[in-house]
């Protein structure tokens, strides 16, 4: 592992008494906030505080998601609005992290076109951060390390936003080159955690009261795979389930092709598993599947779902769905929507396909115009709403256990929280049973949430 000592040792030197401010800001998916809170971690242990104000901040770290083109655009509009922000405060230092910086067109676009950006730090190379703050610190100018290090994942302690709710990577990177996804080409080979750091912590979590643990990867089913093989997924969550304490694991996300009857057992086995499983489709066509190069087809795909209700009717799904993939016809787009009401999902979340440059699928010349695409996608969240409101009736009467997040911010005086099948639930209370597992009995339910009455409030 980079040894950094001395690098550190030279930054808090020249940091000194100032206590400086960072602001970092992830985008994206839970990895990348994962990742945002390791960046924070290396950045506290040099003597950085926090703040969520860009004008404040001596330090900007902008955590960066290559999805979709959208949060290309977004990343760009803002790191070119920080030009006014550096020629008022010479001394800021801006640095750029995250999926965008593993493409290299990217790379040199933030280099020649944005002179306001020190440095670039790759996805894994956090633990290069503090050399390349280093240098910015000491006026080198920019700098840039998106080296694939493979030892970066123990490097550096997460400083977590949340004191009741804590991911865990689990693994990075992908081997499944679905032809429109650019994370295999921006995080590399999938690399599982050794299964004892990932106990360890989760250990260390639950004792720090830590109420939901989620499991983290880009297909957790995969897990272990590259270790030899002696720890499956399923057997890891048998491994958490086993770890004293009161807290529900949750993991994400799961791919079809790699569901196997070993993880639907340990599901029901787990009593701290979840009864929820986010399983992404992206299209109910297997036709358009097969195109999309996911290995399976929506038969399949029903296949595991049926096992799932054949052990419990209700339990609760959730998907990701592409509308729009090059070419997809009006009769494809129709079987989509038939698989959505087949399944009745609790929630789906949609994108409209987005061409990324390097993917198999930005090669293929698309026909389908961009209004139909959009049309689609109106009809698809239609069917969605319907399907929810629908499935969500099953709770009426019926007591959920509910993880409370927050106060909600559409019902003043309501609390907001999800319960163990993850769905949004809301009751009134106040918030001091925030970061509590609290027994909701469900009164009403809406579209997108349930709504509810407290009757137990769990530890007190
Ligand atoms: N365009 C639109 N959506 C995409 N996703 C991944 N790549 C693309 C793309 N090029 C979606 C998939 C995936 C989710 C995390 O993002 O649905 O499951
Ligand atoms: Fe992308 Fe497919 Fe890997 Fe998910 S499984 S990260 S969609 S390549």
């Amino acid at each position: 592992m980079k040894d950094n000592t001395n690098i550190n040792a030279e930054i808090r030197r020249i940091i000194g008494e100032s206590s400086p401010l960072a602001y970092v800001r992830s985008f994206g998916c839970q990895l990348n906030v994962s990742d945002g809170e390791k960046i924070k971690g290396v950045l506290s242990s040099l003597g950085y505080g926090f703040t969520d104000s860009e004008q404040d901040a001596d330090l900007i770290i902008l955590n960066t998601c290559a999805v979709r083109e959208s949060a290309e655009d977004r990343v760009f509009g803002i790191v070119g609005s920080m030009k006014k922000l550096k020629e008022r405060k010479p001394g800021l230092m801006i640095g750029i992290a995250g999926c965008m910086t593993a493409q290299s067109r990217i790379a040199e676009k933030i280099k020649t076109s944005y002179p306001q950006v020190d440095f670039v730090v790759g996805t894994s190379a956090i633990n290069a951060l503090p050399e390349l703050l280093l240098g910015a610190l000491q006026g080198r100018g920019f700098s840039a390390d998106i080296t694939e290090y493979d030892d970066f994942s123990e490097a550096a302690v997460q400083v977590r936003e949340s004191s009741f709710k804590a991911s865990v990577p689990i693994m990075f990177g992908c081997n499944n080159f679905c032809t429109y996804c650019i994370v295999p080409y921006v995080r590399g080979r999938e690399r599982s955690r050794r299964p004892e750091d990932i106990i360890s912590e989760v250990r260390g979590l639950a004792a720090d009261g830590y109420k939901e643990i989620m499991l983290l990867g880009q297909n957790v089913n995969s897990y272990g795979k590259d270790l030899g093989g002696d720890m499956s997924f399923p057997q890891l969550l048998r491994e958490l389930n086993a770890i004293d304490g009161d807290f529900v694991i949750r993991f994400m996300s799961s791919h079809p092709k790699d569901a196997s009857p070993e993880l639907i057992d340990a599901i029901f086995d787990c009593e701290k598993v979840a009864k929820h499983l986010h399983l992404p489709v992206q299209s109910g066509s297997s036709e358009v599947l097969r195109r999309m190069n996911r290995n399976y087809t929506a038969e399949k795909y029903l296949g595991i779902v049926d096992e799932i209700r054949r052990r419990d009717p209700g339990f609760s799904l959730t998907t990701d769905i592409i509308v729009g993939f090059p070419n997809e016809t009006d009769e494809e787009f129709a079987e989509t929507l038939a698989l959505i009401r087949r399944v009745g999902y609790d929630n789906i979340y949609s994108f409209i396909y987005s061409k990324r440059s390097g993917t198999k699928a930005a090669e293929i010349e698309d026909t389908t115009p961009e209004d139909v695409k959009s049309r689609r996608m109106r009809e698809l969240l239609e069917v969605q709403r319907e399907v929810s409101a629908e499935g969500y009736k099953r709770f009426l009467g019926k007591t959920l256990r509910v993880l409370a997040d927050g106060e909600s911010r559409k019902h003043p005086g309501y609390i907001t929280g999800k319960s163990d099948e993850f769905i949004i639930v809301e009751f009134e209370g106040d918030a001091s049973l925030i970061g509590r597992f609290v027994r909701v009995q469900v009164t009403e339910t809406m579209n997108w949430a349930v709504k509810g009455k407290v009757i137990l409030e769990d530890n007190l």
